[in-house]
């Protein structure tokens, strides 16, 4: 039995996987974003560990014979987050998160720095660690001054799990210190960056088993001696691995929180000037490239509850069928953007309203618009040559037959929603740690999920989504000024 865990932005889940792959079992655990300044975003890692031990007490009450063989775990999680220690591993301050703009000017200046691009193989986006650890150094000198190591946030749960300061690589490659080709910390990168090398952790390749379970804590957690925990995965990486996209050619669209849209790579082939992110993958050996855009189901939330109802009230309302784009725009950059513009000060909008507009044609124009922002991200992803014959369809979003009819039209590539059943990043988590203990081949363990539906462009339509995504792309330039 193997125990997966996925440390996402606003809760964690822990999942159960049998040595054959099945998913046995789940249960989660909810803690909150603290807010504390506009575009800042922290958490305090004592409620990951909280969670976790609420996650463990839960699988041990409610499959207490699987949970008692358990043999391997493995930890994904959100990425880029600064979680720093002092030299008797404490924490210094909260995390500041993924999705924290604060330092938007130190990332700047750091991008201009010419060997950030050339090593790293990406944008310094705000959001990146580096840049965090920066604008430390300048406005919090006494935590700065105490950082003995920096953990990205599933490195810091990998730590309580084990006693190991440890990172892997698909999480390394968004601090902006790691050397992305070679796999590698860049001591000129970290330099670059102010740091210094033994602040880092040992990193590792996600499925290397990094120590068993420390003593006391498998004690508190009702587990076996020497359970194995593996180096762990970024989310992303990890919901890669869930639905078994490694190989040159696969991929997926996932419409969460952000939206992403990924594409595994068997070389490493960076093209940093087109926002495109390139990391390595969880899998040894393989990279990964993927555009993000910010808010993706999180418009649509936003959307909502500025309407006074819920996201799934107001797809439910929408037609059957997909007849073409809506004559309203809407840009989704409610809180910045990363692929194509890289431009966290960049806002949403809603254009060509009129007295017809209504809660129904709003959303259609909010998954639109969502869904031409992945279609930035495409083109983004086919001008460093890759190429995406068809995607799997991931994310809450993903359960809106009108969002994905939609967004395949705008894609013009077909998307496969898989079958009901487990395929996220904790699923990815587990089969990493398959990988560690067992020595199974990633053929073997990272399978692709069987197929619910398919949604094929409809070549009725297409081209009038390619003149509708024409004034998208406009639309931003030109009211990038009046911002
Ligand atoms: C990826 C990214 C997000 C976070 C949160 O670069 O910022 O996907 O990992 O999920």
């Amino acid at each position: 039995m193997y125990l997966g865990l996925d440390l996402g932005t606003s809760g964690l889940r822990g999942l159960l996987v049998s040595a054959d792959g099945h998913a046995v079992g789940d249960a989660s655990a909810t803690y909150d974003v603290q807010y504390p300044n506009e575009g800042w975003s922290e958490q305090d890692p004592e409620d990951w560990v909280k969670a976790c031990r609420s996650v463990m007490s839960s699988l041990c009450h409610k499959y207490s014979k699987e949970y008692r063989s358990l043999k391997g775990i493995g930890v994904a999680g959100h990425m880029h987050g600064a979680t720093c220690l002092d030299d008797a591993g404490k924490v210094i301050r909260p995390c500041i998160l993924w999705n924290d703009t604060r330092a938007a000017k130190e990332a700047a200046e750091l991008d201009g720095q010419p060997a950030f691009r050339a090593v790293s193989g990406n944008i310094v986006f705000p959001g990146f660690t580096a840049p965090k650890l920066l604008w430390m150094a300048r406005h919090e000198p006494n935590n700065f001054a105490r950082v003995a190591k920096v953990l990205l946030p599933k490195d810091y749960l990998v730590y309580w799990l084990t006693g190991e300061l440890t990172s892997e690589m698909s999480d390394a490659a968004g601090t902006s210190w790691l050397d992305v080709g070679k796999r590698d910390w860049s001591e000129a990168l970290i330099k670059g960056s102010g740091m210094r090398l033994d602040q880092m952790p040992t990193v590792m390749e996600g499925s290397d088993v990094v120590g068993p379970v420390r003593r006391e804590i498998a004690s508190e957690l009702s587990l076996l001696a020497n359970v194995a925990v593996v180096a762990g995965a970024a989310d992303n990486a990890a919901a890669a691995c869930g639905i078994g996209a490694f190989r040159e050619g696969q991929g997926f669209v996932s419409l969460g929180t952000s939206g992403v849209l990924l594409a595994a790579k068997d070389n490493y082939a960076p093209e940093p000037a087109s926002a495109v992110h390139t990391f390595c993958h969880a899998v040894p050996g393989k990279w990964y490239q993927m555009g993000v855009t910010l808010s993706a189901t999180d418009s649509l939330n936003w959307l909502a509850e500025t309407l006074g109802t819920k996201a799934e009230d107001l797809a439910k309302n929408l037609p059957d069928s997909v007849t073409g784009p809506s004559s309203v725009r809407f840009l989704p950059y409610l809180s910045g953007e990363r692929t194509p513009h890289n431009d966290a000060a960049a806002r949403g909008a809603f254009i060509g309203l009129s007295k017809a507009s209504n809660a129904e044609s709003l959303c259609q124009a909010v998954m639109e618009g969502v869904g031409f922002a992945l279609r930035d991200c495409l083109e983004a992803l086919k001008s460093t040559g890759t190429d995406l014959p068809s995607v799997l369809a991931i994310g809450g979003g993903s359960s809106s037959p009108f969002w994905l009819q939609t967004l395949a039209n705008i894609l013009n590539i077909p998307l496969h929603l898989p079958a009901k059943g487990d395929f996220g990043a904790a699923l990815g988590a587990a089969r990493l740690a398959m990988l560690g203990v067992s020595g199974r081949l990633s053929a073997e363990v990272m399978v692709q999920p069987s197929i619910q539906q398919s949604f094929e462009p409809d070549p009725h339509f297409t081209a009038a989504y390619d003149a509708a995504y024409l004034k998208y792309t406009k639309s931003y330039s030109a009211l990038k000024e009046l911002m």
